[in-house]
């Protein structure tokens, strides 16, 4: 069986706007393994601080690992000064992946605000392979949290883009776009990752269009085990934890 803590080698780390950061991670066990949804839970320094991992998304497992990651604090500011051939201690990949469309289903609607959108390049990578109209419904507070697209429109996605501020795409939230698209609840799946207020409005949105959905959440981590219960969250059946029973959940269990 393979490990799930190991060292491996950043290939790159590079700075692609003011806020957003991506890493290529040279982790052929990983890559083999992820699935989209799951997250790797990296120690960005060998000493005390910060004390505890940090958990990222996987964006892309394809010739590598890749995670893409906004700098927010002393973590992922280590993390934005590696460069090429340092070396991260891993563990991963850890978590509920997502639950693919079923066979029924026609359109994939995804719906991320800023870094949110973490998970979805890997799970278009996956779905692009199946005839689906898929759909990335992408919002940020201004043009630098939202970061250009251009993998997904490769993939086959159809991207619409809001800011609050309006300096791209239409002014406003990233739900008003759910306007813009036709969907039909028999065919249509929505999956969601971002601020919870924003995910808390797809759910609404879910319920009232009874369209199935899957929220990727996130909260802050200890041990992203399931042993310590620091990252728990309630859901309509209790507590469960955002790293073992999630973080992807059905969107209508999730008490926002
Ligand atoms: C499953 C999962 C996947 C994630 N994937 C990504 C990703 O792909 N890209 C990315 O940039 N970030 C991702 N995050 C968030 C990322 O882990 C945090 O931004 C990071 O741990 C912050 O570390 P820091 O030391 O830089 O900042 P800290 O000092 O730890 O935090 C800075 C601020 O962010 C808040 N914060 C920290 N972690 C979280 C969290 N998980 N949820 C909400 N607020 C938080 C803190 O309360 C604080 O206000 C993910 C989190 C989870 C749980
Ligand atoms: S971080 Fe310990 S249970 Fe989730």
């Amino acid at each position: 069986m393979e490990k799930l803590q190991n060292t491996y080698k950043v290939v790159s780390n590079e700075k692609l706007c003011p806020r957003f950061y991506r890493m290529c991670i040279n982790a052929p066990s990983i890559k083999k393994n992820v699935k989209p949804g799951q997250f790797i839970h990296i120690r960005v320094e060998d000493g005390l601080q910060p004390f505890f991992r940090r958990p990222f998304s996987v964006y892309r497992a394809d010739k590598y690992v890749e995670i893409f990651y906004e700098v927010v604090g002393p973590g992922t500011g280590i993390l934005a000064e590696k460069v090429k051939g340092d070396v991260l201690d891993i563990v991963g990949p850890v978590g509920t992946p997502f639950v693919l469309p079923s066979e029924k289903t026609k359109q994939v609607v995804m719906v991320a605000g800023g870094i949110g959108v973490a998970p979805f390049l890997i799970l278009s990578d996956v779905l692009k392979k199946r005839k689906l109209d898929l759909v990335l419904l992408y919002g940020g507070r201004t043009k630098g949290h939202v970061y250009p697209m251009k993998e997904f429109k490769a993939n086959g996605c159809k991207v619409m883009v809001a800011t609050d501020d309006g300096s791209v795409g239409t002014k406003g939230r990233v739900t008003q776009l759910f306007s813009k698209i036709k969907m039909d609840p028999a065919t249509t799946e929505i999956y969601t990752c971002g601020p919870n207020p924003m995910m808390a409005a797809v759910q609404d949105f879910a319920k009232k269009n009874n369209i199935k959905g899957q929220a990727a959440c996130e909260e802050v981590m200890a041990c992203a085990l399931g042993a310590c219960l620091g990252c728990s969250i309630k859901t309509t059946s209790g507590y469960k934890t955002v790293c073992y029973d999630g973080p992807v959940f059905d969107l209508a269990e999730v008490i926002f």
